[in-house]
Order: C-alpha cells, then sequence, then structure tokens
C-alpha cells in the first residue's frame, strides 16, 4: 500500500472504495449520507486527494487543512460550485468534475419536468391518490400546450443542447441565452436562435435553466427578471437552486403571475421554501437530474479515474483548472 491519503466522502456508485483502500490509506468506510463537517476537517489533514461530492463544501478551509499533499479534488458532480476552484487553483490543487455522462438523464429530467409542470401532474396525482377524484371533468387540471410553443434555454452548454434536441420532438421554437452566442454551425445544429436574457424571458413559453452557478448567474432570475415572463410560462430549473430568487418565485406562483414551475434544485437544499411546498403549481423533486443507474455509475468511474490520474502525474480526463 501506498505512503499517500485520500478521503472518500460518500459510499458512491461507481467508485470502487475497496480497491482505493487497498492502495491508498482510505480510512474508514465512508458513510451513507453527506460527511459531516468535522468529519471531513480531520480527514482531509495530510491526503493527498478528496473524491467528493456536491453537498460537501470544498473552501478555503479544508484545503488548508489538507495542506501541502493535497494535489486532486475529485467532484462527483458537473458543476463545482461547491468546490473553491480559484483556491484550490492558487495551491495547486487540480480540481476536476464530471461532465457529459450526466448529460441525457439531467435532460431527460429537465424536460420530464417541463412537461409535468405544463400538465399539472404533481397536483393532479395528488388529487387523484387522496381519493378526491369524482369522475372525468371537463374543466379538471387545465394546463398549458407543449407542442408548437417557445422553449427558451438559458445556458447552452451541453445539457441545454440535449433539452433543445428533446423539444424537437413537439415542434417547438427554440431561443437560448448564454454568454457567448455559439458560432451558426452550432446554432443551426441545436435548431435555436440567441436573445439576450430579457428578450428571451418576455417571449418564452417555457424557460429552461441549464446554466452552472457562479457569480454572475448567482440570482440570475431575480424578482425583476421572473416579472418579465408572460403569466402563462412556466420556468423549469435543473441548474442550480441559487441561479434563482427563489422567495420571488414563490410569491410569483402563489400571485398566479406564472402558470407553474418545474424544479429539482433549491436556494438551501434539502430545505424547500415553504410557499414552494404549498403551491399546487409546483412541480418539486428532490435534485434527481443526474439519477439513473447509468449516469451515477459512469460519474463514479470518472470521478475515480480524474482522481487517479492526478495522483498518477497523468493529465484528468475532465479538468476544470
Ligand atoms: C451535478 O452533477 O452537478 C448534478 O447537480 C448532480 O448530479
Amino acid at each position: 500500500m501506498e505512503d499517500r491519503a485520500i478521503v472518500v466522502t460518500r459510499r458512491l456508485p461507481g467508485v470502487p472504495f475497496d480497491s482505493l483502500a487497498r492502495r491508498f490509506r482510505a480510512g474508514a468506510p465512508p458513510p451513507d449520507a453527506p460527511m459531516a463537517r468535522g468529519d471531513l476537517l480531520r480527514r482531509v489533514r495530510g491526503a493527498s486527494g478528496i473524491l467528493c461530492t456536491l453537498a460537501d463544501r470544498v473552501d478555503a478551509e479544508v484545503l488548508e487543512t489538507a495542506g501541502p499533499s493535497l494535489k486532486a479534488v475529485s467532484n462527483f458532480a458537473v458543476g463545482v460550485n461547491n468546490v473553491d476552484v480559484a483556491e484550490a487553483t492558487r495551491r495547486g490543487v487540480r480540481v476536476c468534475n464530471t461532465p457529459e455522462v450526466l448529460t441525457e438523464a439531467t435532460a431527460d429530467l429537465g424536460f420530464a419536468l417541463l412537461l409535468a409542470a405544463a400538465r399539472k401532474f404533481s397536483d393532479a396525482e395528488r388529487f387523484l391518490r387522496e381519493g378526491r377524484w369524482t369522475g372525468w371533468d371537463p374543466w379538471g387540471f387545465l394546463g398549458v400546450p407543449v407542442h408548437g410553443a417557445t422553449l427558451g434555454i438559458v445556458g447552452m452548454g451541453k445539457i441545454g443542447a440535449a433539452v433543445a434536441k428533446r423539444s424537437r420532438g413537439f415542434s417547438m421554437r427554440v431561443l437560448y441565452h448564454s454568454r457567448r452566442r455559439l458560432p451558426p454551425e452550432r446554432e443551426a445544429e441545436a435548431g435555436a436562435s440567441w436573445r439576450g436574457l430579457d428578450d428571451l424571458l418576455a417571449e418564452s413559453d417555457f424557460v429552461v435553466l441549464c446554466v452552472p452557478l457562479t457569480a454572475e448567474t448567482r440570482g440570475l432570475i431575480s424578482r425583476e427578471r421572473l416579472s418579465r415572463m408572460k403569466p402563462a410560462a412556466v420556468l423549469v430549473n435543473v441548474a442550480r437552486g441559487e441561479v434563482v430568487e427563489e422567495e420571488a418565485l414563490a410569491s410569483a406562483l402563489s400571485a398566479g403571475r406564472l402558470f407553474a414551475a418545474g424544479l429539482d434544485v433549491y436556494e438551501r437544499e434539502p430545505v424547500v421554501h415553504p410557499a414552494l411546498l404549498s403551491a399546487p403549481s409546483a412541480v418539486l423533486l428532490p435534485h434527481l437530474g443526474s439519477a439513473t443507474g447509468e449516469a451515477r455509475e459512469a460519474m463514479g468511474r470518472l470521478a475515480t479515474e480524474n482522481l487517479l490520474a492526478v495522483l498518477e502525474h497523468r493529465e484528468p480526463p475532465c479538468p476544470v483548472n
């Protein structure tokens, strides 16, 4: 066994903890829940690598506690907003993530949320399960049409493009907003036209958020921006909760200033704003974007390969810095 230590913060699909533990000092098997902050700080001391999830805050304190032995932070997620990448870079620590392998699963979920919110799945199912259904109702649970509607995608990375691809089957007109406009051939491939964010919000019947959480995207969908959306529009968030001002969204939904929302992510996970919990027009999922067995196994394999590559002085497959 090598003298180097690693920390795996949680039991994860696709991460062969036992075989890693035969090669590196890895401590006790990781818990089946997020690692407590105190345990994380205790276990990272002198470690060479950390394999973590989005529930672990790998900030300056963790990096400082780990010390100069730390070479790799491998995140079991595509989003790396839980890692202080600037500080890691300053300390010469490679940060890696797991893009691509979860693209299709996340786009599937985004589109499922769009359909579910448009057609009031959650509210209608609740009604049925509560035994309140007394028969077919010509006025019951009237939704908004998806076919032929305008879809606005905010963040046209891989997941955004995969959502656009799904919309073709519904003959949707696709608008997109991202910091940089795509080259014309990529726009044509996605069948999407660029808009400024405010125009996209005003023109779209469905807005799907696919941006990473950064300093620029935190609070991007503010109260003011929500007010630009059509009252019959649907907002879907498969990005990060902090991209939306949750309080403002909750009040727009309760006041009927938006038709519905489909949310997979929240500002203070796992806490969900009480006004969202009580809004019948909100379809709420517990951060399931990448939750297929295939995607999660692939994320684990990639996160392991990222970690091993850095520790073996090879270029990792998915570096962030
Ligand atoms: C990610 O990868 O960033 C998702 O939010 C979790 O799979």
